[in-house]
C-alpha cells in the first residue's frame, strides 16, 4: 500500500454493530468522542480512539482532522426510483392513480438515452449530497436506463444495485415489454453488469398487477438461474392495489404468495412497503430470508398506511429504510428516519436515534446482502462514510449544544437533519462530495 493512500480521519465516530432494538442498547453501537478512522486503499483498517490509533499510525498516515464533526457509515437507500426525480411531490393521488397520472408518463421519457444519462447523473449527485453511498434502484422498463445508472454509479465508484423494470400489462403501451423480451433484456443486463466493480443486478418486476403470469414465471426462472442477483419489487403497499392483486391472481393465498408461487420469494428478495401483510406472510418472508424496505415518507405522502416495524423484527426479518423517491418526498435518509419515527409513534412503537442509524446503515446493508462490504466500520470493510456537521443550521447548532450525550444528539440529528448536515461524503476512502459549512 502506498503511504499516500493511507489516511487517519480524526473525528467523533459512531457506528452500529447490530440492531439496538426499541430501547437504547449501548452495546449495539460504538461511539468515540475523540475517534479515528484509519483508511487504506479504500478499506477500513481500524476504527477506535484517536489516542491509540495516532500512536500507531501518525508516522505513516496522512492525518485529516474533521474538527469535532461526527463520522458515520455511508447511508444506504433500500428502495428508490431514479426515473421519478421529476415526478417527486406530485399532488393529490393515491398509488394507482398516482402511477397513471404522473409516474408512467414520466418514465416513458426514458426511451431517450440522453434523458437517462442526464437524470442518472443528477440522481447520483443527489444521493452523494445526502450522504447516501449505496442504493437499490428501480430504473425504467428501458434497458438504456439501466446502462445509464450503472455507468454513472461505476464512474463514482459506488456500491449500487439496479435493474430493468418488468411490466407487460396494465400500463401504457409505450412502457410495455413482453415476458420474453423482459427475460432476454434482463439477462443481458445482468450478465453485463452484475459483479462489475461494486455493481449488483436486481431482477425488477414492477409489481404483480403489471406483470403477466408468464412474465413472473420467467423472472422467477432468471432468479433461480442467478441466485446471487437481487430480486426487487413492490408488495402490499395500498389497499386498492392488494384488492386488485386478489382479483388478478385468485389462486394465490395472498399478495406475497403470488411472488412465492413464481419463485420470487427467496434470499436476496427485497420487497418495498409490506404494509398490508398478515402473520403467515411474515413467517413465509422470514423463513425465505426476504427483506423489506420501509419507506415512510412515501407511505405517508401516498396515504398508503403505517408499517409495523415491530412485527417484522419480531420475526427477524431484515429491514432497511427506503426513500422511494418519487413516491417518497425526500432523498435524505435523515428525513426518512424522522418520518419513520412518527409512523412508529402512531403505533405506540419507539425508535431511538441509534436504531434509525442502524436501519439506514447496517440494517440496510443486511437487507441488500452487502453487509460483508459496507454498513459499519469493521476492519476490512469498504470505507464509505459521511462527515456530519453539527453546526449545519442555526437551529441544529443551538439544539445540539445543549445535548447531554451521543444518544440525544443522534436523535436530534434524526429529527432535524437533511442534506444540509452532510459536510462531506466519502466513497472508498475518497471524498466524493464536500460543501462549506452554512453557519460558523
Ligand atoms: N408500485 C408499483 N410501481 C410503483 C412505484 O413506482 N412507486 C410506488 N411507490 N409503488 C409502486
Ligand atoms: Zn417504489
Amino acid at each position: 500500500m502506498s503511504s499516500s493512500s493511507l489516511r487517519l480521519h480524526r473525528s467523533r465516530l459512531l457506528h452500529c454493530l447490530r440492531d439496538p432494538g426499541e430501547s437504547q442498547d449501548h452495546t449495539a453501537y460504538q461511539y468515540y468522542s475523540d475517534g479515528a478512522l484509519v483508511v487504506g486503499d479504500g478499506k477500513i483498517i481500524a476504527a477506535g480512539n484517536a489516542s491509540d490509533l495516532l500512536e500507531q499510525w501518525s508516522a505513516k498516515a496522512e492525518i485529516v482532522d474533521h474538527d469535532g464533526k461526527l463520522i458515520i457509515p455511508g447511508l444506504i437507500d433500500c428502495h428508490v426510483h431514479y426515473p421519478q426525480v421529476d415526478a417527486i411531490a406530485s399532488y393529490g393521488n393515491q398509488l394507482l392513480d398516482w402511477l397513471e397520472r404522473y409516474t408512467f408518463p414520466e418514465e416513458s421519457k426514458f426511451s431517450d438515452v440522453e434523458k437517462c444519462r442526464a437524470t442518472a447523473e443528477f440522481f447520483v449527485d443527489e444521493l452523494l449530497r445526502n450522504g447516501t453511498t449505496s442504493a437499490l434502484v428501480f430504473a425504467s422498463v428501458h434497458p438504456q436506463s439501466v446502462n445509464s445508472i450503472f455507468e454513472t454509479a461505476q464512474r463514482h465508484s459506488m456500491r449500487l444495485a439496479a435493474g430493468k423494470v418488468l411490466m407487460d400489462r396494465n400500463c401504457p403501451p409505450s412502457l410495455q415489454d413482453t415476458a420474453e423480451s423482459a427475460y432476454r433484456d434482463s439477462r443481458e443486463l445482468l450478465e453485463r453488469w452484475h459483479g462489475q466493480d461494486r455493481l449488483h443486478y436486481a431482477i425488477t418486476p414492477r409489481f404483480a398487477p403489471t406483470c403477466s403470469d408468464q412474465q413472473l414465471s420467467l423472472a422467477g426462472q432468471l432468479a433461480t438461474e442467478f441466485p446471487d442477483a437481487l430480486v426487487h419489487t413492490h408488495l402490499a403497499e395500498n389497499v386498492s392495489e392488494v384488492a386488485w392483486v386478489a382479483e388478478l391472481f385468485p389462486a394465490a393465498r395472498s399478495y406475497l404468495d403470488v411472488y412465492k408461487r413464481f419463485e420470487l420469494l427467496r434470499e436476496r428478495s427485497v420487497f418495498a412497503h409490506c404494509i398490508h401483510l398478515d402473520d403467515i406472510d411474515r413467517q413465509n418472508l422470514a423463513s425465505a430470508g426476504g427483506a423489506v424496505a420501509f419507506c415512510p415518507t412515501s407511505n405517508l405522502f401516498l396515504g398508503s398506511g403505517l408499517f409495523d416495524l415491530r412485527k417484522y423484527r419480531e420475526n427477524n426479518i431484515r429491514i432497511g429504510l427506503g426513500t422511494d423517491v418519487g413516491g417518497g418526498t425526500s432523498f435524505s435518509l435523515f428525513r426518512t428516519m424522522s418520518e419513520a419515527y412518527k409512523v412508529l409513534q402512531m403505533q405506540q412503537q419507539s425508535m431511538p436515534g441509534v436504531r434509525g442509524l442502524y436501519l439506514a446503515t447496517l440494517g440496510a446493508a443486511e437487507s441488500l446482502y452487502i453487509d460483508q462490504y459496507v454498513g459499519n466500520f469493521l476492519p476490512g470493510k469498504e470505507a464509505d462514510f459521511v462527515v456530519l456537521d453539527h453546526r449545519a443550521t442555526p437551529l441544529l447548532k443551538r439544539r445540539l449544544e445543549v445535548c447531554k450525550g451521543i444518544e440525544e444528539e443522534l436523535f436530534v440529528q434524526m429529527m432535524l437533519s437533511d442534506d444540509r448536515s452532510v459536510y462531506a461524503t466519502y466513497v472508498l476512502g475518497e471524498c466524493a462530495y464536500a460543501r462549506e459549512t452554512l453557519v460558523g
